[in-house]
């Protein structure tokens, strides 16, 4: 599996949402075959989405011959969105910044986000996400805004407009894990714990669905069956709180004996 880690934090080693989005990235890759391709979107030089690349766009809107100029700008814009398109899974690291995401976020959203790529359109259907099959984790934090905070502490318009953006592309398997506040708190360590706790239930509930998707296809992926067989502990590691224990007879029949 593909998982593509799109991180909008340009604090590196500080920033608290980097570090639970790699804490869940590599422990998922613990116990299924991941490959992690990391995106730094601060670091990454994005392409400017700016007169040549919409001039771009709209040439093809109106049938125009693309300029050389237009043609170099709509392939770098073509190589932002293969890279991600080539992923199964995302997970994304997003700071609240003034109530909202982080700017090169939007940015790298304007990029990928094309019809015909990304998503479709038509008169009568109207809009259809085109990156079905894929998963999404998205691992927020805010200095101030928590669930819990009235008006006058800010709002988080950043997990509507990417639930809405994810599922105008067509992906709905959307979890959430929140470092929330990480300024307002006389104890941010205590924060952490509570997404890194999050995010570890969610490495099972994810693992568990690879799992049973995998063995709709295959009779079973042999080194997971093995580490399962070996883990006589991971039958609890199942049992998530609020979600119903599914160790299908189809799973277990398929296992073979020790
Ligand atoms: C430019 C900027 C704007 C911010 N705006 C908000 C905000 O509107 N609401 C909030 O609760 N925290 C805000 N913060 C605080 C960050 O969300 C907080 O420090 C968070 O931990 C950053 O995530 P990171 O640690 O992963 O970088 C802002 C921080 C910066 C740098």
């Amino acid at each position: 599996m593909k998982l593509l880690h799109i991180n909008a934090s340009p604090r590196g080693a500080n920033s608290y949402s980097l570090e639970v989005a790699d804490y869940f990235t590599t422990k998922l890759a613990e116990h299924h075959e991941v490959e992690i391709d990391r995106l730094d979107l601060f670091a990454a030089n994005l392409p400017e989405f700016g007169e040549i690349a919409t001039g771009a766009k709209m040439a093809l809107f109106a049938g125009r011959d693309q300029t050389n100029e237009e043609v170099a700008a709509w392939d770098a814009v073509r190589a932002v969105f293969d890279r991600f398109a080539a992923a199964d899974m995302y997970v994304f690291n997003v700071p609240i910044w003034n109530n909202g995401v982080p700017y090169k976020l939007k940015h790298y959203i304007d990029l990928v986000t094309q019809p015909g790529w990304s998503f479709g359109f038509g008169p009568e259907a109207g809009y259809s996400g085109l990156m079905t099959d894929r998963k999404a984790v998205i691992v927020h934090a805010s200095g101030v805004w928590h669930s819990d905070v009235g008006k006058n502490f800010g709002s988080d318009f950043s997990t509507p407009v990417l639930k809405d953006w994810l599922g105008f592309l067509g992906v709905t398997d959307v979890h959430d894990i929140r470092v929330q506040p990480t300024v307002l708190t006389a104890d941010v360590e205590a924060v952490k714990a509570v997404a890194v706790k999050r995010a570890s239930e969610l490495i099972a509930i994810i693992y568990r669905a690879l799992l049973l998707d995998h063995c709709g296809k295959t009779p079973f992926i042999l080194r997971d069956a093995r580490y399962l067989l070996r883990r006589k502990d991971v039958i609890g590691w199942y049992q998530i709180p609020n979600e119903p224990h599914h160790l299908t007879p189809r799973l277990n029949v398929r296992y073979p004996k020790q």
